[in-house]
């Protein structure tokens, strides 16, 4: 008899501020992973209406997994909503069930803590502003040494959504991009250079409508929803699924080809702060690298996706899940 293939799950925590994407983020995770928690953080909406946002996945997809609230405002910055992206409440669109679940009383950064010194090995995979994940390793650095790494949706290598230079995630919180980006954890950057490749159109939401289970539905409403405030602002009808990629990275890192590269992110510019610096010249030697602005590589940059493939997984995800309730 052949032996069978090893399909190791990866052990995953998931930092989250749901939003759509944030959720596809969760579903994806609790599939192909084990999903062991997830925590919240203000971004989309502010920290209650995400963690509530959070609670909803979990119960409409049958998720058994704890929901701890963490920081409802950045490190240093004044706190930033998407209401024109996601609705005042984070979750635009569909008609929602009654929340039936309730967050845990143990908040985020003591959870993250306890979870990671209890078990080796994790991913820390946050989909929202980092200011949770940066708490924690300021608060207990041994972490850096003890998670299998930090996978974030955050960033780019090639301009920003919220402003021209900057992604919405890494805007909310820079300083919180700075701490994670430099802690010397292994670090997997998905950025929208990347995440725009998976993209969220009207074609993606009746292909979910089409499998017809709740969750299913509730997504392509969500998306519907999505695109219909991307055209009240002039915008086309089409974005990238951004927070579903930084899972992906761990559990199908074959579908995400990625690029060792030197990270660092703005702090002080007028016009480009929360922008991140993703040094793509070719690395020189230790002769080329004597005066400049050169530094090691410090986080593995996603850069290619496979899109059918990875369009495929959510899409069987949320077939597999979607009938829970
Ligand atoms: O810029 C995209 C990111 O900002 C995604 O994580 C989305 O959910 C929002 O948080
Ligand atoms: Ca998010």
């Amino acid at each position: 008899m052949g032996a069978s293939a090893s399909t190791t799950r990866q052990r995953i925590l998931l930092d989250c501020d749901p939003g759509h994407d944030d959720a596809a983020a969760m579903v994806v995770a609790a599939h192909y992973g084990d999903l062991v928690g997830v925590t919240t953080v203000g971004g989309n909406a502010p920290l209650a209406d995400v963690t509530t946002n959070a609670l909803l996945t979990a119960q409409i997809f049958g998720i058994d997994v704890d929901v701890h609230p963490g920081c409802d405002r950045p490190l240093v910055a004044e706190p930033l909503n998407a209401p024109e992206v996601h609705g005042v409440s984070g979750f635009a669109g569909p008609s929602l069930p009654t929340l039936e679940r309730t967050a845990s009383t143990v908040g985020a950064i003591e959870y993250i803590i306890e979870t990671i010194r209890a078990e080796d090995g994790l991913w820390l995979v946050p989909t929202g502003p980092l200011t949770n994940i940066a708490m924690v390793i300021r608060r207990a650095p041994d972490v850096v040494d003890r998670v299998a790494g930090i996978s974030f949706m955050g960033g780019s290598a090639e301009g920003g959504n919220r402003t021209a230079a900057a992604e919405f995630n890494a805007l909310v919180d820079p300083e919180a991009v700075k701490v994670v980006v430099d802690c010397g954890a292994r670090i997997v950057m998905s950025g929208l250079d990347l995440t725009r490749q998976f993209v969220v159109d009207d074609r993606l939401a009746d292909d979910l409508a089409a499998l017809g289970s709740t969750g299913a539905l509730v997504f392509a409403d969500l998306i519907r929803a999505y695109l219909d405030k991307a055209e009240e602002r002039g915008l086309p009808r089409r974005g990238g699924l951004h927070d579903p990629c930084a899972v992906l990275a761990v559990t199908h890192p074959e579908a995400i080809e990625r690029t060792a590269r030197p990270v660092d992110v703005e702090l002080g510019g007028r016009l480009t702060r929360g922008m991140t610096v993703v040094d793509r010249r070719p690395p020189a030697n230790a002769a080329g690298r004597s005066s400049t602005d050169r530094r090691d590589a410090n986080v593995e940059h996603c850069h290619t996706l496979d899109h059918d493939r990875c369009r495929q997984l959510f899409l069987d995800a949320v077939a597999a899940l979607g009938s829970a309730s």
